[in-house]
């Protein structure tokens, strides 16, 4: 009866209506726990923390142990496909992350032969991890879609509208097409080894492709979510694959047919009635807004109880509409578990 393929994430993945509802939090595990903070100390940089499997593994478990969760998320970061290709990544304290910014006529000389081995220590997390968490909870893997990913790539750090990728994917977009084209081949690379190494579904994080027009969606997110999704499956048919287009409202339909993923995360500016009738082709994600978790008290709870008669009727898995942010006190995440389970 207990063996990962029944756990209740899996099953709302497969299309089944669970109340209450699996849950689980994006960056569960990270700044707002004291646990974190100490064992990131001890790891010395961010990259060193995700680069050791034993570290790794004790954050991805700490919010597990704290929160019982119904799944984890390895720990790791979207950036390490480009530090693996040796984009000099960086993160700066108080400044998010910094990469030596790409330029087109580097393009062609990216060279991913040595990204499986510079991986491998993600994949001994993962490992770790399936082999220490109970079979009910959920081991979801996860990478940056291609799109994201280049963004940083291409400026060199974080930016709110992304231009300067924009810019670039204007000015040289032959070459932009064949920077997104190598990512989602490594990135399909990096989550089938997850899956092999024990991870029982995977997450695709589109963070920014809500700064895109219709046309540049089409080929700078959908595609290449298409592309990584059609390799996965080509090795194993029936993989378990969540996306989170953050922003895309309007494309968000399209976007779960195009890329064939089985549930799409939402955002919490997605309007529940589109989000429930989103519902009617397979499972959502999501979608409280990450702010009602830092507010806690009546607030939070009324967000929850409105995406619990909202979507609770069909296949939910119970997320924020994106990361938990470090000012959140642990508590409030005490207070949404045990509304949405005491629901
Ligand atoms: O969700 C989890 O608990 C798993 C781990 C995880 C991290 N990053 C840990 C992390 C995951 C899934 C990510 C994904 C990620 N990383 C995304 C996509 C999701 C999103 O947030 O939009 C993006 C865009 C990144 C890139 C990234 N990594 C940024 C912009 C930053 C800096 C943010 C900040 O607040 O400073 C990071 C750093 C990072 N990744 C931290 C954690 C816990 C904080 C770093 C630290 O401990 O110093």
């Amino acid at each position: 009866m207990n063996t990962p393929s029944d756990s209740k994430i899996l099953r709302v993945l497969r299309g089944e209506t669970i109340f209450p509802p699996p849950i689980w939090l994006m960056r569960q595990a990270g700044r707002y726990l004291p646990e974190y903070r100490e064992t990131r100390r001890e790891a010395g940089s961010f990259l060193d923390l995700c680069y050791n499997p034993e570290l790794a593994t004790e954050v991805t478990m700490q919010p597990i142990r704290r929160f019982d969760f119904d799944a984890a998320i390895l720990f790791s970061d979207i950036l390490v496909i480009p530090d693996a290709l040796d984009r000099d990544v960086r993160f700066v304290e108080g400044e998010g992350p910094k990469l030596r910014p790409l330029e087109p006529e580097e393009i062609g000389r990216l060279d991913p032969s040595r990204a499986a081995d510079h991986l491998q220590p993600v994949m001994e997390t993962v490992a770790r991890l399936r082999a220490k968490l109970p079979p009910e909870k959920a081991l979801i893997g996860f990478c940056g879609a291609p799109w994201t990913v280049a963004t940083y790539m291409i400026a060199g750090h974080g930016t709110s509208d992304q231009a300067p990728a924009r810019l670039f994917a204007h000015r040289h977009r032959e070459e932009f097409l064949k920077l997104l084209d190598l990512l989602a081949e490594m990135s399909a690379d990096y989550l089938l080894a997850q899956m092999a190494a024990g991870a029982d579904l995977v997450q695709i994080f589109d963070s920014w492709s809500g700064v895109l027009g219709p046309e540049d969606f089409e080929d700078f997110c959908v595609k290449p979510v298409a592309k990584i999704v059609a390799l996965i499956r080509k090795e194993i048919p029936d993989a378990k694959i969540i996306g989170f287009p953050k922003g895309a409202t309007a494309m968000l339909r399209s976007y779960r047919k195009k890329t064939s993923i089985d549930a799409l995360g939402l955002d919490w500016t997605v309007p529940l009635d589109l989000a429930q009738s989103l519902q009617k082709d397979g499972a959502v994600q999501g979608n409280l807004d990450p702010t009602l978790l830092a507010a806690g008290g009546a607030p939070l709870d009324k967000g929850i109880d409105t995406i619990l008669q909202s979507l609770g009727q069909g296949p939910l898995i119970f997320n924020l509409g994106h990361g938990i942010t470090p000012q959140v006190p642990p508590a409030h995440v005490q207070q949404l578990i045990d509304r949405v389970r005491g629901a």
